[in-house]
């Protein structure tokens, strides 16, 4: 029996200018007491958590905070967080002030102060234990700093495996943070290269939530069998439309003009409802190709990111597969392909084909200055076997593809993406 049921779930949300500055009053309503605040280097040089932290203590919150997070976290770096937070404790809440590095680092801190064992249990399979967490955890506010990931609204943790090269991620209902507060002004001082990758992981997860596989397609399942990601489903859908359509008008502004308030905050609320789509639909063929782009990184390093050592940001990594991704599914919906694509450029008319969404995807990425293909981040064709495998270990996302994709498919698609345009 297929399946007739689809489930829906957001934390609390408060958005808006100066939405951050009522974060003690938000949490002085949770009971809080003493909260550590997870924040990056980078993001504490902009002084907004020192700020937030001052104001939580106006309410008699107690704020600590920790600027150790690592940008694209690994297992090694969480768990230097986790050490720290369980030396520096107790805590009653959890405040995670940064991109999706300082918002994931937040979950696992969370989970590990919370639930017995180590953090690669709790790793998906095959990478890890797939166990799932069986306490509640602490509270979480998480206020993103970028215009990307949507981690505010997930219940995904994502960190870089070191031993088996691969990223993979923490699933579960109870790392979904219960607060998100979206202040548009925090993302005024991203650096234009981090608003361009941040800003396709956006547009990815609306692409991909709005392409998943239909939550119909699946087998029945029993309650306790029900995960976050259950395939393309109505609620999912309006959100990824809205969230292309205000990315059409504010992705190219926000790129070239960091200033651009109005594109700055049309961008933060395209990555709020790209946020409450895909954690709810899933994503698939590009976010699964990403992991081993980044896992495997060795020589590139993307400006407006620390460059302490290589790393080929996240938001970057997912769009470079996807127009070779969506050539690939277009004909499993040919419709949402042609819709989306219209969505993003209006200009297009109603006639197109595979190639449309390729086309209009890959015109935005040379105008926002991403690199044209998987060959410019480090990569040749003696790599692809090994990408492929990666890919596969994704098994959770290559699952919500509107059809199936194996290995030979996975090796044409990054093939075929090694260079993009000349
Ligand atoms: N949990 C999820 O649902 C989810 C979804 C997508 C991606 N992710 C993960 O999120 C991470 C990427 O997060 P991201 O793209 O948000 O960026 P990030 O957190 O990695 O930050 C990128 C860079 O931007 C800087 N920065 C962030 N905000 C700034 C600001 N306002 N002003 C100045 N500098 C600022 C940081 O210091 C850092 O150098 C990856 O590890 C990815 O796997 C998680």
């Amino acid at each position: 029996m297929t399946e007739t049921v689809f489930t829906y779930g957001t934390p609390a949300l408060k958005f808006g200018d100066g939405a951050s500055a009522e974060l003690g009053y938000d949490l002085s309503m949770l009971g809080a007491r003493r909260a550590v605040l997870v924040t990056d280097a980078g993001v504490a040089a902009t002084g907004a958590p020192t700020r937030i932290a001052a104001q939580m203590g106006e309410f008699g919150v107690e704020a600590v905070v920790f600027d150790g997070v690592h940008i694209e976290p690994t297992d090694a770096s969480m768990q230097a967080a986790i050490d720290w937070a369980r030396a520096h404790g107790p805590w009653d809440a959890i405040v995670a002030v940064g991109g999706g590095s300082s918002i994931d680092t937040a979950k696992a801190v969370n989970l590990l102060l919370t639930n017995p064992g180590e953090l690669i249990d709790y790793v998906n399979q095959p990478v890890g234990g797939g166990q799932a967490p069986t306490q509640p955890l602490l509270p979480l506010v998480a206020v993103p700093t970028t215009t990307g990931t949507g981690a505010e609204s997930t219940t995904v943790c994502i960190l870089d495996v070191l031993a088996q090269h691969v990223k993979s991620g923490i699933s579960h209902a109870r790392l979904r943070p219960t607060l998100a507060v979206v202040d548009p002004e925090l993302t005024m001082t991203q650096p234009a290269g981090v608003t361009a990758a941040a800003g396709m992981d956006i547009l990815c997860h609306a692409l991909e939530s709005y392409t998943a596989r239909p939550y119909t397609s699946f087998d029945r399942k029993r309650p306790e069998q029900r995960v976050p990601y259950c395939g393309a489903n109505p609620v999912a859908d309006m959100w990824a439309e809205r969230a292309i359509g205000l990315l059409a008008g504010s992705f190219r502004t926000a790129v070239a003009d960091g200033g651009d308030r109005a594109a700055r905050g049309a961008m933060a609320m395209a990555a709020t409802f790209a946020g409450m789509g895909f954690g709810n639909a899933g994503v698939h063929i590009p976010h699964a190709n990403a992991y081993p782009i980044a896992g495997r990184a060795r020589s590139f390093r993307p400006s407006g990111y620390p460059d302490a050592e290589p790393l080929v940001p996240h938001g970057m990594a997912v769009s470079l597969t996807a127009p070779e991704a969506f050539r690939f599914t277009f004909d499993a919906a040919p419709d949402r392909h042609l819709r989306a694509a219209q969505l993003l450029d209006p200009t297009v008319g109603r006639d197109g084909g595979p190639d449309t969404l390729p086309g209009v995807l890959t015109a935005l990425m040379r105008d926002i200055g991403i690199p044209p293909g998987v060959a410019a981040v480090g990569f040749d064709e003696g790599d692809i076997d090994d990408l492929v495998e990666g890919a596969q270990k994704q098994q959770r996302l290559l699952a919500t593809a509107p059809r199936p994709v194996t290995a030979e498919d996975l090796t044409g698609i990054f093939t075929r993406s090694m260079t993009l345009w000349e």
